[in-house]
């Protein structure tokens, strides 16, 4: 059975991530994504400059495509990602002025939240790496420069006026590794939702190098956010080992305690091994091998759900 099958039993949203829409050029991509998985995000796609290099001028071929295939498979897209650390156009970088990069910022929001149907775009990462990739304070990117540290609330405002009911989302790395990271991102939410900033949940991305996050961990993690009445996502898991048997045992003991701990909405950075995103040259990161075969990660992530 598919995991997707297996998943909706638990009412977990399962999906993959990392999608470039060239790739559903490969008809077998294709099928494998679709069986497998309920939900699917841009890989770079719906990051800014992708979208709107030209202040204005919106390019929406590729998203359309990916959108539409997840209609016509009966998937759910995670708008990935408003505000990333990567990827904003020139124009944006160059701004110096608050009011015309919050024009910039709402109008940019508009265009894309407004585009698809929010039932089949329902969640969206509304900020992703605020912090610093090792901890130690938010990321000085250009939003800070211009807004300061309420660029983060501005956000989140924004997003939720254009679309209500949409789910937002505060999507960062390392936390699950990083302590003193995790406590920095657990204090900079609980005064967004203190302050009463339109924030819904976490989206911890997973990349994972070589270990486990210690056991406990991601169950205390949702503890800690749902007692903020907030939920707990996984954005973007994937392992990178350069042992097939470490990857299968991380990736079954993550998806164990993510089931246990009642994270229901599970996304992987990509599930083949034939498109990698990886900085470790060599691991072999993903559930499908070159060959959409599945590999240990796959049935240990299969028998977890
Ligand atoms: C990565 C893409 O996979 C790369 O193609 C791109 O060069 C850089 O961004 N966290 C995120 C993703 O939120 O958007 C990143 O994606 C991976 C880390």
């Amino acid at each position: 059975t598919s995991l997707r099958h297996e998943a909706a039993k638990r009412d977990i949203l399962i999906g993959s991530g990392a999608i470039n829409p060239t790739y559903l050029d490969d008809p077998e991509f294709a099928a494998v994504l679709s069986l497998q998985f309920e939900s699917l995000s841009p890989e770079n796609e719906g990051k800014w400059t992708f979208l709107e290099k030209t202040q204005g001028h919106y390019n929406w071929t590729s998203l359309d495509r990916l959108v539409d295939f997840a209609e016509s498979n009966d998937m759910v897209v995670k708008g990935h990602g408003l505000i990333s650390s990567c990827c904003n156009p020139d124009y944006v970088l160059n701004m110096t002025d608050p009011t015309a990069l919050r024009a910039a910022m709402t109008a940019h929001f508009e265009a894309f939240m407004h585009r698809y149907d929010s039932k089949t775009v329902d969640r969206w990462d509304v900020v992703t790496e605020a912090l610093e990739t090792m901890g130690g304070g938010l990321q000085d990117n250009i939003f800070h420069k211009v807004l300061g540290p309420g660029y983060i609330a501005e956000a989140f405002r924004i997003a939720r006026a254009a679309i209500p009911e949409a789910k937002l989302f505060i999507n960062e790395n390392l936390v699950e590794s990083l302590p003193d990271k995790r406590k920095e991102l657990y204090d900079l939410v609980s005064g967004l939702v203190a302050d009463g900033v339109p924030v819904d949940g976490v989206a911890l991305q997973m990349h994972i190098t070589l270990a486990a996050p210690l056991p406990g961990v991601l169950t205390d993690i949702v503890n800690s956010y749902k007692a903020l009445g907030l939920e707990v996502a996984i954005a973007e898991m994937d392992v990178h080992t350069l042992n097939d048997t470490l990857t299968t045992d991380i990736y079954g003991a993550v998806m164990q305690e993510a089931v246990s701990a009642n994270i229901t909405d599970i996304s992987f950075w990509g599930f083949t091994d034939k498109h990698l995103y990886t900085w470790l040259p060599g691991a072999k990161p993903l559930m499908f091998d070159e060959e959409y075969n599945p590999k240990g990660a796959f049935y240990a992530v299969h028998d977890a759900l």
